[in-house]
């Protein structure tokens, strides 16, 4: 009985495999990265992200929405999630615990390209957001003094299809975004 169920697992999971390797690649394909929370990360991380597109054919408006879409979040992160407030709150929290901060904040961005839809999810876990409705409003700002103009939030909005955001203050901040890309606006040009 035993060995039966094993013996039907392991075709189940060979038909799965085979299924697997029968994809179109383009349909579905997946990428994640890690890097330091610096400014001058924020070029690599569009660029990552527009050269991951580049299977869907994308025009070069669109490859410019999604790097500004992408750029917006991720300089989001360095800035606003990771601010001297979230420095003063991690050295007391690692005070507490007695130990010296090792590694430097990180900004996470997972890609899904799913037919002709990119899924892009940037994420932080740097101070959050406790109020996201007023940080989404167009022109709002929390850091008027370094001259920032509120509109982040406003051009992922306005470049990418849809836009979600996840915070939680003291644990960090996701940005889930949408986009369709390639093949409808290439018909649409043709037509
Ligand atoms: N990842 C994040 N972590 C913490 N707070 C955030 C994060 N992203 C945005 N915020 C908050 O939301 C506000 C609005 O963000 P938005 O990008 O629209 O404007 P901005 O960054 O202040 O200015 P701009 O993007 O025009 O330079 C920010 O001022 C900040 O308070
Ligand atoms: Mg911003």
């Amino acid at each position: 009985m035993n060995s039966k169920t094993e013996e039907q697992n392991f075709i189940q999971k060979m038909r799965e495999r085979e299924a697997y390797g029968k994809r179109n690649d383009k349909e579905h394909n997946e990428m994640q990265i890690e890097f330091d929370a610096v400014s001058i990360n924020e070029a690599f991380a569009r660029t990552a992200v527009a050269s991951f597109l580049t299977p869907l054919n994308p025009t070069l408006e669109e490859i410019s929405d999604v790097k500004t879409a992408v750029s917006e979040a991720v300089t989001n992160a360095v800035i606003h999630g990771y601010d001297e407030e979230y420095f003063k709150q991690y050295r007391i929290r690692t005070e507490d615990q007695g130990e010296e901060k090792q590694t430097k904040p990180k900004v996470y961005i997972h890609c899904v390209l799913d037919g002709d839809v990119l899924h892009v999810e940037i994420w932080d876990k740097g101070k959050g957001i406790a109020n996201i409705e007023l940080a989404m409003e167009p022109l709002y700002t929390s850091k008027p003094e370094q001259d920032r103009s509120g509109m982040g939030f406003a051009f992922m909005e306005a470049f990418m299809d849809d836009l979600e955001v996840i915070s939680e203050p003291g644990y960090g901040t996701t940005v889930l975004m949408k986009k369709k890309v390639g093949v409808s606006s290439w018909i649409e040009h043709e037509e």
